[in-house]
C-alpha cells in the first residue's frame, strides 16, 4: 500500500471506502467497541460524550438520523433516551455489527445501507441529524452531503457532527512527538489516498476541509452555526487511537464538533 495526496471523485471515494470499512469493521469493533459502549455516545477519541456536550438538545420523542452510524452505538444512546434514532452507513459489515449489538442489548436501531450524499428519506423527515466521525470526511461531494442533510431536516432542526480537527491535517498522522511538527499546508485540500501497490486501485480516501470551508458550507446550505466545540484531552486519559494520543491531545485539538440549526426558509 502506498500513500498519496491526489484528487479523487465521489464515486472513487465511495468505491474505496465501502469495501475498506467492510474489511476493517471486525477489527474496529473489537478494538474500539468497549470504549464506544454498546449504547454509548462519544464524539471522538477524547471520550467527550453527548451527555457532556448537549449539542443535540433533548432527543426524547424526536426523529433522529445518524449518518455514518457504524454499529449504531450513538443511535442506541439516543433510543435509550426516548428518541426515534435511525442509522445509515456505507458498510454492510458495520451494519451487521449494528444488528449484532441490537440483539445483544435489546435496543434496536433500524438502519439502512446508503451514502451520505443521497439520503433515501423524504424531505422534512427528521428533527436531528448527526454524525460522530461518520461519513463526512470520507465524502468528496460534501456540498451534496450537507444539502441532503438540510433537505431531510425539518425547519429549525439540529445538525451536529464531529470530524478530525482540520488543523490536524498540517501534521503527520503520528500519535508521538513526530506528530507535533507541522509539515503540510493547512490549506491543501488535496485528499489523502491509499493505493493498493499490486493493483493500483484506490483502497482508502479521506477529504480535508478547513474551518472556514465548514462555515461556508453550513451557511450556504441554510444553517446557523450554534457551536464549535474543541474537546480537550482529559486528565488521566491515556488511550491511543490512531493519531490521537495524550502526547498530541494535551497540546493541539484532535476533534472538531460543530452544532447548527436549519433556518426556516
Ligand atoms: C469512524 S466510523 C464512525 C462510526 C461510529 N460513529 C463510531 O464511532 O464507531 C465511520 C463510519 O462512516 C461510514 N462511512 C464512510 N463513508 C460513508 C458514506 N459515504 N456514507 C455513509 N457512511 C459512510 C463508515 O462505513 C464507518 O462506519
Amino acid at each position: 500500500m502506498r500513500v498519496e495526496r491526489r484528487p479523487v471523485s465521489e464515486q472513487e471515494s465511495r468505491r474505496a471506502n465501502g469495501p475498506d470499512w467492510d474489511r476493517y469493521a471486525d477489527e474496529y469493533q473489537s478494538t474500539h467497541g468497549e470504549f464506544l459502549g454498546d449504547a454509548g455516545f462519544v464524539w471522538g477519541p477524547e471520550g467527550f460524550t453527548e451527555a457532556e456536550a448537549g449539542v443535540l438538545g433533548d432527543v426524547a420523542d424526536r426523529d433522529v438520523l445518524e449518518v455514518g452510524s457504524g454499529a449504531g452505538q450513538c443511535s442506541r444512546w439516543v433510543r435509550s433516551r426516548g428518541g426515534r434514532a435511525y442509522g445509515l452507513d456505507l458498510s454492510f459489515r458495520q451494519l451487521q455489527h449494528s444488528r449484532r449489538i441490537d440483539a445483544e442489548t435489546g435496543v434496536c436501531v433500524p438502519s439502512v445501507l446508503g451514502t451520505a450524499t443521497a439520503l433515501p428519506f423524504a424531505d422534512d423527515s427528521f428533527d436531528v441529524v448527526f454524525s460522530s466521525f461518520g461519513a463526512l470526511q470520507f465524502v468528496s461531494e460534501i456540498d451534496a452531503a450537507v444539502s441532503e442533510t438540510a433537505r431531510v431536516l425539518r425547519p429549525g432542526g439540529r445538525y451536529a457532527f464531529s470530524i478530525t480537527h482540520p488543523t490536524r491535517w498540517m501534521f503527520p498522522d503520528d500519535p508521538g512527538v513526530e506528530g507535533l511538527t507541522a509539515s503540510q499546508s493547512y490549506w491543501d485540500r488535496t485528499p489523502y489516498v491509499e493505493v493498493d501497490d499490486a493493483t493500483g486501485v484506490v483502497s482508502y480516501v479521506e477529504h480535508h476541509r478547513t474551518l472556514g470551508d465548514w462555515v461556508s458550507l453550513l451557511a450556504g446550505a441554510g444553517f446557523m452555526i450554534t457551536e464549535l466545540l474543541e474537546p480537550e484531552w482529559p486528565e488521566g486519559h491515556e488511550r491511543v487511537w490512531g493519531g490521537w494520543s495524550g502526547v498530541r491531545g494535551r497540546l493541539t485539538p484532535g476533534t472538531a464538533l460543530f452544532g447548527a440549526r436549519l433556518l426556516p426558509t
